[in-house]
């Protein structure tokens, strides 16, 4: 059995210690917001927070989650009105969509360390994380929108 925080609620699994995270939310929890991507930590489709640190769930086995916190989209806010994801909408920064969930958990990892981010903090933070339809120009604005207190007037 392995005990968690996942989004701030305790929990108990009974699964194999060294199965990917990512299979636990998806296949397990139904936690879909988490994306697959390339299964090898290249993409950052799949990043959620360990203990408030950015991590690729692809490659964290569940044993390594034993008794920390793990964060996925789903718990970035209770409400949807998570500053990033308020900026998101403003700036329209999805396409397809499907690395957004890694973006928006990568972002949040990099507001938490650095508030107001530099456009070169926001470049290597963001660089774990790949978009193939090139939204980095949109996620750089809204980064430093998210990052400013006029986020919420849009
Ligand atoms: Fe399509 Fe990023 S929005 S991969």
């Amino acid at each position: 059995m392995i005990s968690l925080t996942l989004n701030g609620e305790p929990r108990a699994l009974d699964l194999d210690p060294e199965m990917p995270l990512l299979w636990v939310l998806r296949d397990h929890l139904g936690l879909m917001g988490t994306k697959y991507g390339c299964g090898k930590a290249e993409c950052g489709a799949c990043i959620v927070h360990l203990d408030g640190e950015p991590v690729n769930a692809c490659m964290t086995p569940l044993s390594q989650v034993e008794g920390r916190s793990v964060t996925t989209i789903e718990g970035l806010s209770s409400d949807g009105r998570h500053p990033l994801q308020l900026a998101w909408i403003i700036e329209q920064v999805p396409q397809c969509g499907y690395c957004q969930p890694g973006q928006i958990m990568m972002a949040a990892a990099l507001l938490n360390k650095h508030p107001r981010p530099t456009d070169a903090q926001i470049e290597e933070a963001m660089s774990r994380v790949l978009c193939r339809c090139g939204t980095y120009e949109r996620i750089r604005r809204a980064v430093h929108r998210a990052a400013s207190p006029e986020v919420q007037n849009g």
